[in-house]
């Protein structure tokens, strides 16, 4: 496994059929968005991590039992700026411009922080849009991948950040995201987006916000998880670091979960835990009376420094475990009742049977794992309630997230197709895997030339209207 060779610069690639070995099921008709890092080196600087790399979206259409491919710069203006003069414009999430003061303390902090969508993809409303952790998604046409431009809120928020994984409400298929608000006064606020306008759910002052890149919703729920790795507001809106390094561990600190009635919006309860670290949610749900909720947690925020270029690029980084926690939480008597490890191995990039269990009980995850190498090298398939599970290996591959599509005319959870981009680093190629979830076994592999940019996160559309 050569993984080094996924952190370097990638080209656009214009749409081509992939080779096609096995059969893709009649029933699977789709687009797969995914989007990460694909550029990291310009002539005039190079970003020090892995979440700095500009924002390369890639697009799988699945139809008639054959895959075509093709990819595109999200052209965000921290991107074009950056093309431009061939060093970056904008605070990345590490990685500085080198801005003097002067132009710091006279720059809005929505102006001086990046515009890279570089994160994650959504739909919102009939936009498709990719997101980063500021507050301005990127509209992107779903067929040429051409940047259409900034999604507008048409309402009066100014929030600093937004996580980079809402949630879609049960009900009504809206968004629903956490954002932040820092001044003196600072706040966690909840909101949902309809026609354009963000409508506050539920507001909660706080001293010093964590980072936040996920949140957990169930049924009646919804959980900030205030992790240790703090910010303090006024520091980050004229301090001279990049994003993620005004954030400090703050050891012997709690890790609190704050409870919101998602009706009402108001606060159910604080819940405190012994001190651990998140990127992803895996799920949330109500059990009688309690909260179940499941992570990857780490024992602290150490994960962000591995994450830098300098190690990634290594023949053997230094990447901490992330382990598959189960947290029960009694919002009535406001204590944890339990916290454990369901499994002993090292798991990333979650994701479940989204649209029919979200913020409901539920049986399987799916993630990446690493296995005595230096990378991600199999995905596995957990069964959160019996702690059994399977993988899916290929020889000299990485995979990417996986991302469960439920059959139309079967019921069962895991009754689906996990799609997972493998990379192959000894024959160079980059290839979409149908996986049968029910058996973790191959359906079929599309495959293309070159090593097309690893991503961090997708969304599977059946059709986008
Ligand atoms: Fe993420």
């Amino acid at each position: 496994m050569n993984h080094q060779k996924l952190f370097k610069n990638v080209d656009e690639q214009e749409p081509t059929i992939c080779t096609t070995i096995g059969d893709i099921p009649s029933w699977l008709t789709g687009n797969l968005y995914r989007i990460g890092p694909g550029k990291f080196d310009f002539k005039k600087q190079s970003v020090n991590h892995w979440f700095d790399g500009m924002g390369l979206l890639h697009h799988f259409h699945i139809e008639n039992g054959a895959v075509r491919y093709k990819s595109k710069f999200i052209n965000s203006p921290a991107y074009n700026a950056a093309e431009k003069n061939q060093k970056l414009c904008f605070r990345e999430f590490a990685t500085d411009p080198c801005a003097t003061l002067f132009q710091r303390f006279f720059t809005r902090f929505n102006q001086q922080f990046t515009s890279n969508t570089m994160v994650n993809i959504s739909k919102l409303d009939r936009d498709m849009i990719s997101l980063t952790e500021t507050p301005q998604p990127i509209i992107f046409d779903k067929d040429t991948l051409e940047t259409i431009g900034p999604y507008s809120f048409n309402d009066e928020f100014q929030y600093n950040l937004h996580t980079a994984h809402p949630h879609k409400d049960n009900h009504d298929q809206s968004m629903i995201n956490l954002g932040i608000r820092m001044g003196r006064k600072t706040y966690y606020e909840f909101f949902k987006v309809r026609n354009n306008q963000r409508q506050l759910m539920s507001s909660l002052r706080i001293q010093k916000p964590s980072y936040q890149h996920s949140f957990a919703m169930t049924e009646n729920y919804l959980i900030i998880i205030d992790t240790p790795f703090k910010v303090t507001p006024l520091a980050i809106r004229f301090g001279t670091k990049s994003f993620i390094n005004h954030f400090k561990w703050h050891k012997n600190t709690p890790t609190i979960f704050h409870i919101f009635n998602i009706k009402t919006g108001k606060k159910q309860c604080t819940i405190k835990s012994p001190p651990f670290f998140m990127f992803h949610q895996v799920n949330a749900f109500e059990k009688n009376v309690t909260i179940v909720f499941d992570t990857i947690a780490f024992k602290n925020a150490t994960i962000i420094d591995a994450l830098y270029l300098d190690n990634l690029r290594k023949g053997m980084p230094d990447i901490p475990a992330g382990k598959l926690k189960r947290f029960i939480l009694d919002p009535k008597t406001h204590q944890m009742i339990s916290k454990k490890t369901l499994l002993n191995e090292s798991i990333a990039l979650p994701n479940i049977n989204y649209k029919k269990y979200n913020g409901k009980p539920y049986s399987w995850a799916y993630a990446l794992n690493t296995k005595k190498t230096p990378f991600f090298n199999r995905i596995i398939k957990i069964n959160v309630e019996t702690w059994t599970h399977k993988f899916y290996e290929k020889e000299d591959c990485i995979p990417s997230e996986p991302i469960f599509i439920q059959h139309p005319a079967k019921n069962d959870e895991d009754d689906g197709i996990i799609l997972s981009v493998l990379f192959n680093t000894k024959t160079n190629t980059t290839q979409l895997h149908g996986i049968d979830a029910k058996t973790m076994s191959n359906k079929f592999t599309s495959t293309i030339r070159g090593l097309r940019g690893y991503t961090l996160h997708g969304q599977f559309f059946k059709t986008v209207s």
